[in-house]
């Protein structure tokens, strides 16, 4: 039996398989999901290394530096599917110039799929879709930079693309890839910046669909970097195996290949016929799934977990708030994925407020640490340059909320620490504050810009260690939470904010709560007096692995029922944590 991949939007799982729900794009041809299997080939059987954390080497045109923040720009996708062509994106591209969401750092303008036709021509090269795009790519680009913006461009990895074009990748069957004539035929269209899909990758008999996959995003990295011009490359490769074992492995080599990748499943469309329709569940799953990957994230090098729909129809001005604030929290590519020339002045004082941005933007690039989870509200701390750190509170309820945050619930210990901080969207200063007090709507998210003072001390690493649940299906997303918390004593339980789930992490690898320390105990897990002993330590693996300094085993926290400490085994959930961060310097 060929080895069947399923394209972005589906949870593989320990559960029931749900249904495709991506939007079918029936132009230029219907889909299949299955990545053929076929006959003979070129068997190139590729291991995946053993996991451990990789140094990221530079990567970029004739070798150059390319370190990039996280990208800010706009890609068709999200709002108009295959519905695109040249007039569509030149009118998005001049929105963003004349709305000044340029000017505010949204340069960065993508075609996605559907550009290209099913063949090649007899040279092999690829062929823009003449009746969309009849001037051709490379006067679409030099358009596009003329207004002083940078061109994207969309490719697969596999043979054809989500939309049935031709695709860069190993043809069904095996034989050559066009990775390198077409990274010299991008570059020669003065392309800066190649999303590189992952739909319809042949995997050769005999070999893993991740060894497969990590094949061609290899090779695409290594025509990328032949060419003279730097592309910024981003991979798509997690996304397709999200909600498996292989998805750690896939996070663990992307970062070796490109400046950023697709983390998960598709942001939800616009859909013309039901523009109505809320989209904010698929915020909340997005955003969800990324934050718990923020090991894997580090300047030049970004977790992205999708477009940014706030603004375009589906969600309410708080809601674009969030996503605009959650994703900036978590140093996310901020690509709107909407239609620029019809958004709201309100939706673009809110896409466009620089001190939110300059979050998002912030040098050290750091994934937002989750303090508490309750079902109704988040709290995030994220460090930023200069000793400030941004906080968030996102109401994922449905009643308004009154917060107070004290700085111990942030981490800070210090007797009369006080705190300076500034409503991001208000422009609100409080001084010497005791607490951040807000009123958060629902689905809206308050963030501040705080700097504590010197009595507060530096912030201990706290906050809740979380496990996926990645049986979940999308169409139960709104129901269920994603991720549920590691609880003391000594189990996994829904996240409910209380003290039980709250955790500090020691410079030793001790796991306290309530002043207590997890400890192995035998083949279980249970808070207990702290000792210093080794079975009390616990070692933190870019998989996100906690693994017993004692008995070198994992912690192992089953759906139902106690905790346990178990072999090690290929990235079951149950052994996968989502940890708080360090933050000072990583
Ligand atoms: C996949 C990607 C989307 C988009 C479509 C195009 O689903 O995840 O972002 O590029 O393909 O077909």
């Amino acid at each position: 039996m060929p080895p069947v991949v399923r394209g972005i939007g589906m949870a593989q799982a320990d559960g029931p398989t749900p249904p495709n729900t991506k939007p079918p794009c029936r132009e230029p041809s219907d889909r299949p999901i299955v990545v053929a299997a076929l006959t003979a080939g070129i068997l190139v059987l590729t291991t995946i290394l053993a996991p451990r954390a990789l140094a990221t080497p530079p990567r970029g045109g004739a070798g150059a530096a390319l370190t990039v923040p996280p990208p800010m720009g706009w890609n068709d996708w999200a709002h108009y599917q295959c519905r695109v062509d040249a007039r569509v994106v030149l009118a998005n591209a001049r929105a963003l110039v004349k709305t000044g969401l340029a000017a505010r750092g949204y340069k960065l303008v993508v075609v996605d799929d559907c550009w290209m036709r099913k063949h090649r021509n007899r040279e092999g090269d690829l062929r823009a879709n003449r009746r969309k795009f009849p001037a051709g790519m490379r006067a679409l680009a030099r358009s596009v930079r003329r207004l002083g913006l940078k061109f994207g461009i969309y490719e697969d990895a596999g043979y054809a693309t989500c939309g049935g074009g031709a695709g860069s990748g190993t043809p069904p069957g095996g034989g050559r890839a066009h990775f390198l004539a077409d990274a010299r035929l991008f570059a020669s269209w003065g392309v800066d910046y190649l999303k590189l899909d992952g739909c319809h990758v042949f995997v050769p008999p005999g070999v893993s669909p991740a060894a497969a996959y990590r094949t061609a995003y290899r090779a695409a990295s290594r025509a990328l970097a032949h060419v003279a011009r730097p592309i910024i490359f981003e991979e798509s490769a997690p996304a397709y195996f999200q909600g498996s074992p292989e998805w750690y492995d896939v996070l663990n080599w992307v970062r070796r290949y490109g400046e950023l990748w697709r983390t998960g499943s598709d942001i939800a469309t616009y859909d013309p016929r039901d523009p109505r329709r809320s989209r904010w569940a698929s915020v909340m799953w997005n955003y969800d799934y990324n934050l718990e990957l923020g090991r894997f994230q580090a300047p030049g090098r970004w977790d992205d977990p999708d477009m940014i729909i706030g603004g375009d129809p589906g969600l309410t001005r708080a809601e674009t708030r969030s996503q605009l604030a959650l994703w900036s929290m978590m140093s996310a590519p901020l690509i709107l994925g909407s239609d620029v020339a019809r958004l709201s002045a309100a939706s673009i004082r809110i896409l466009g407020n620089r001190a939110v941005l300059a979050v998002d933007q912030d040098p050290l690039g750091r994934m937002a640490t989750l303090l508490e989870r309750s079902p109704s509200e988040d709290l995030l701390i994220k460090p930023l340059v200069n000793g400030r750190y941004a906080i968030a509170l996102l109401n994922r309820g449905s009643r308004p909320l009154r917060v107070r945050v004290h700085p111990e619930r942030l981490g800070f210990g210090g007797a009369g620490c006080r705190l300076d901080a500034v409503d991001l969207w208000t422009g609100v200063r409080h001084r010497a504050a005791r607490a951040l007090v807000a009123r958060v709507g629902v689905h809206d998210t308050v963030i501040w810009s705080v700097r504590p003072d010197r009595r507060c001390g530096p912030p201990a690493r706290v906050g809740v260690i979380t496990r996926i649940r990645p049986h979940l299906a999308r169409n139960q997303r709104t129901a269920e939470m994603y991720t549920r918390c590691l609880t003391a004593p000594g189990r996994v339980a829904n996240c409910t904010g209380g003290a039980s789930q709250s955790w500090r992490v020691l410079a030793d690898g001790a796991l306290r709560s309530g002043g207590k320390c997890l400890a192995e105990i035998g083949a279980a897990a249970r808070l207990q007096a702290c000792t210093a002993s080794l079975f009390e330590r616990w070692r933190y693996t870019i998989l996100g692995r906690l693994v017993n300094r004692a008995t070198r085993r994992c912690l192992t926290g089953p759906v139902n029922g106690p905790l346990a400490v178990e072999r090690c085994g290929h990235n079951p959930a149950s052994q996968i944590w989502s940890v708080p961060l360090p933050l000072g310097a990583p």
